[in-house]
C-alpha cells in the first residue's frame, strides 16, 4: 500500500461489512475507514477552515478544544457533511434504528494544545428522553494520529447508564462516577483524513492532547433516535427554541438526513 492509496470500509452501495456492525454492537464504537473520498475531504476541510476563520469569535475556546456547534446552519458545504447520506446510512446501519440529527460540532484542538479531553460519556450532557441509540460520527478532516489528539474508547461501556455528567477537564471524573470502569482496557484509534469513528452516546471516551504543530480538525455529526423527546434540561441547542418538556425533537432544527 502506498501512502496515497485510498482505503475504505464502505461498499459501493454505502453499506459497511457485517463484522464492523458486530464490533460496534459489542464495543460501543467502531472505526470506519475512508467514509469520505479524498476529494470530499479536501472540500470539507477547506470549508471548515473558512468557517473557523469567519466564526472564531463565536466558538467556545478552551484549553481542551475550540467548539463551534451547528455549523450546518452556517454554511452550505458544512451542511452537506452534516446531512451526508453516506454517513447517516452507516450510522443507521450501526445503530439499527432510524435517526435524526441532534446537532453537529466542529472540534478543533489547536497546535500544541497539550491538553486532553478527559474521559466522559456524551449522553448525560443532553436534554433527551428515550434515546438509547444516539451515535456520534467523529470525522477526521486531517490525519489524526495519537499525537494529534485522536480518540480513546472504553469498550463495552455503552451499557453503562444513569451516571451524572462528567467533567471533560478532570482526568479522574468518570472513574469517580463509576469506579468499576477504571481497569477496563482503553482502545486508542488513529484516523487518516476521511476516516471516522462512530461511538454510542454512553460509551466512555477521551481524546489525547495535540502535541503537533498542525491543528486537529474534526467534524462531528451527532444523531439521536428519531423519536427522542426533550427532557426540559438546559442545553445550548435547545435553550433558544422555546420547547416544553416532552416535546418531540423534530422539525427544522433536527432533520432526518
Ligand atoms: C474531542 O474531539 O476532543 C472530544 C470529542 C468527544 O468527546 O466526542
Ligand atoms: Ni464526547
Amino acid at each position: 500500500m502506498t501512502a496515497t492509496q485510498h482505503v475504505t470500509d464502505i461498499a459501493p452501495d454505502g453499506q459497511v461489512a457485517a463484522d464492523l456492525v458486530t464490533a460496534y454492537r459489542e464495543n460501543g464504537f467502531v472505526r470506519v475507514r475512508g467514509i469520505l473520498g479524498q476529494q470530499e475531504v479536501e472540500r470539507f476541510r477547506t470549508a471548515a477552515e473558512s468557517i473557523l476563520a469567519a466564526n472564531r469569535s463565536d466558538s467556545t475556546a478552551g484549553a481542551v478544544f475550540s467548539q463551534l456547534v451547528n455549523v450546518w446552519r452556517l454554511d452550505p458545504t458544512a451542511r452537506e457533511l452534516t446531512l451526508h447520506s453516506r454517513l447517516a446510512g452507516v450510522a443507521e446501519q450501526l445503530a439499527g434504528v432510524r435517526l435524526r440529527i441532534w446537532h453537529d460540532q466542529m472540534l478543533v484542538k489547536e497546535p500544541h494544545n497539550e491538553t486532553a479531553t478527559e474521559f466522559h460519556q456524551d449522553q448525560p450532557y443532553w436534554p433527551h428522553e428515550p434515546n438509547r441509540h444516539a451515535i456520534s460520527a467523529w470525522i477526521a478532516l486531517v490525519d489524526v494520529p495519537p499525537e494529534r489528539g485522536c480518540m480513546t474508547f472504553l469498550p463495552g461501556t455503552q451499557h453503562v447508564t444513569g451516571l451524572r455528567p462528567q467533567d471533560l477537564n478532570e482526568e479522574d471524573d468518570l472513574f469517580e462516577a463509576d469506579p468499576s470502569l477504571r481497569w477496563l482496557p482503553r482502545v486508542t484509534v488513529p484516523l487518516r483524513a476521511g476516516d471516522c469513528t462512530f461511538h454510542n452516546s454512553h460509551t466512555g471516551h477521551m481524546a489525547l492532547p495535540n502535541r503537533t504543530g498542525l491543528a486537529r480538525l474534526a467534524h462531528v455529526n451527532i444523531y439521536m433516535d428519531e423519536d427522542t423527546r426533550y427532557s426540559g434540561a438546559a442545553h445550548v441547542v435547545t435553550d433558544p427554541l422555546g420547547l416544553t418538556a416532552g416535546d418531540r425533537l423534530d422539525g427544522e432544527w433536527f432533520p432526518r438526513p
